[in-house]
């Protein structure tokens, strides 16, 4: 064996990586999960913590370049850190002994990768818990907060670097005194050819720029790892090789995933960078409304009057502006179906049900086909449909708490709540199958500062729906003889 050991082989701060990991779940805004759903998406954090530690040696192997160890000492040591965020625990916290972990650079390695912060530590010892963002160090690479945080993705930046390139022979100031310049190299491209206007339209003088800014990426790049996960799905691993500052690819034999890898890895990396632009082309682009309500501090003032704007990040601006164009063109066409609330409340959802006939010629009883009656129904919030019979009409009202009533669809028969005669599976398919089934808007739920409500449908909710008009509905055919798709034909769903 002639390779030092990658530290992930020998250690790893596993509790830290599975806090961190736990609230990773819980986060939304801002996190490539809310992009597009993918199963199996492994969290940020831990994607993190592997790829770091698949890149960089264990300090303690025999075999670990000398550079690579001065590297972690000259980052992570406590000369160039102030309040030394990296020495090892005193005292381990999740562990009932005192245990004092040993300040080696192994340890020192991995406590930048995860470390409990001493709230955490302070609150293990007496029972108490802590809130889920406080419980990892503010210098921890993996804490979520510190996704873009340049002096610590820098660090971790640079001991990859290091490790990457320490067969050459250099010593770790050389090593660092070369990523640091072609980082240089790297910003100042970027802001010559962000800083420059309208770089939208590519003039001989624009493209020059971007060719600097790519090659100064390329030089970069060629120094560091490059990193391939095959199967890479929601693109976890490659999103945080990337922020390693690695050549990244992702595959994936899913079209889906492939394209959520495209909007969540390239996209952003191709176009979500500043844009200047004069105001006459934002204007033209934009449009003027937009023009003024752009924060006084972006743009650039010349002779007491604004002549251009900086925009941080094009392809979320343009996400932004498409999105709002085209809300706007569709609630234009279909949002009288979407009525407000008599408070001024936007629909978020609503509750339908499908409508059967009660097969008793002296019913006929209109039954929405119901296995049972809850809206809600969590360990913490219970709400419920309480049917109301009135002669053989069926009404609702709301109700909070348990529901006892049993549900109207009983081993895919319909037992009926007015006359208590029962509709067999045949006779419900032949009224679906001859278009007998109606459907009814049972609920319509409203999302508010304190969580979603419902509330029955008004005369407002169901008038708009009365007149439907026939574009407006699918005419797509379902495939026939799909094994997936043949419960619907069977009910004459087509
Ligand atoms: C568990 S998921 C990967 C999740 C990913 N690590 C993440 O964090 O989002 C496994 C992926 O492998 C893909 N896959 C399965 N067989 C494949 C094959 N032969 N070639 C390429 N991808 C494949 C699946 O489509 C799926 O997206
Ligand atoms: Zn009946």
């Amino acid at each position: 064996m002639t390779q030092p050991k990658k530290l992930i082989e020998v250690a790893m701060p596993i509790k830290e990586i599975s806090a961190e990991s736990v609230r990773d779940g819980r986060v939304q805004h801002g996190h490539i999960s809310s992009l597009h759903k993918w199963w199996a998406r492994r969290p940020l954090p831990v994607c993190r913590a592997v790829v770091f530690s698949s890149l960089v040696p264990d300090p303690l192997d025999e075999l670990c370049p000398q550079a690579f160890k001065d590297a972690v000492q000259i980052l992570l040591g406590k000369e160039k850190n102030t309040g030394d965020p990296y020495k090892p625990y005193d005292d381990i916290p999740y562990t009932a002994a005192i245990d004092k972990m040993d300040d080696n650079l192994r340890n020192r390695l991995l406590m930048f990768i995860g470390k409990y912060s001493d709230e955490f530590a302070r609150n293990e010892k007496v029972g108490k818990t802590t809130a889920s963002k406080n419980q990892l160090s503010d210098s921890s690479l993996i804490k979520w907060d510190n996704k873009n945080n340049e002096e610590i993705i820098r660090k971790a930046r640079k001991l990859i670097w290091v490790a990457h390139n320490a067969s050459s022979g250099s010593n770790a100031k050389e090593l660092l005194a070369d990523f640091d310049k072609s980082y240089k190299a790297i910003k100042e491209a970027e802001e010559n050819l962000y800083g420059l206007q309208d770089r939208h339209n590519e003039t001989v003088e624009i493209k020059k720029k971007e060719e600097t800014l790519h090659n100064a990426l390329e030089v970069f790049l060629d120094k560091m790892p490059k990193v391939f996960d095959p199967f890479a799905g929601g693109g976890a691993i490659p999103l945080e090789a990337a922020r390693l500052g690695c050549r990244s690819y992702g595959n994936d034999i899913n079209p889906v995933a492939h394209i959520i890898q495209k909007g969540s890895l390239e996209f952003p990396q191709k176009f979500g960078k500043p844009i200047t632009y004069s105001k006459e082309e934002f204007i033209k682009i934009y449009g003027k409304d937009l023009w003024n309500k752009q924060p006084q501090e972006n743009k650039k003032i010349k002779n007491g009057e604004a002549i251009s704007v900086r925009i941080e990040n094009r392809l979320a601006f343009d996400v932004d502006f498409y999105a709002k164009k085209i809300l706007a063109k569709t609630e234009k066409q279909i949002g009288y179906l979407y009525p407000k609330s008599n408070k001024g409340v936007d629909p978020y959802g609503y509750y339908w049900s499908r409508v059967g006939i009660c097969s008793n010629p002296s019913c006929k009883a209109e039954v929405p086909l119901l296995k049972q009656f809850y809206l809600v129904n969590t360990t913490k919030k219970h709400l419920y449909l309480k049917p109301l019979i009135e002669g053989n009409k069926i009404l609702f009202e709301i109700k909070s708490g348990k529901c006892k009533e049993e549900g109207w669809i009983r081993s895919r028969k319909l037992i009926c709540p007015v006359c208590g005669s029962t509709t067999d599976t045949e006779e419900l398919r032949n009224q679906s199958i001859n278009k007998k089934f109606r459907m009814r808007l049972l609920a319509v739920i409203e999302d508010g500062d304190s969580g979603k409500t419902y509330r029955l449908p008004t005369k407002e909710d169901l008038e708009p729906l009365k007149e439907i008009s026939n574009d407006l509905l699918i005419t797509e055919e379902i495939v026939k003889g799909d094994s997936r798709s043949l419960w619907l034909t069977l009910w004459g769903i087509s």
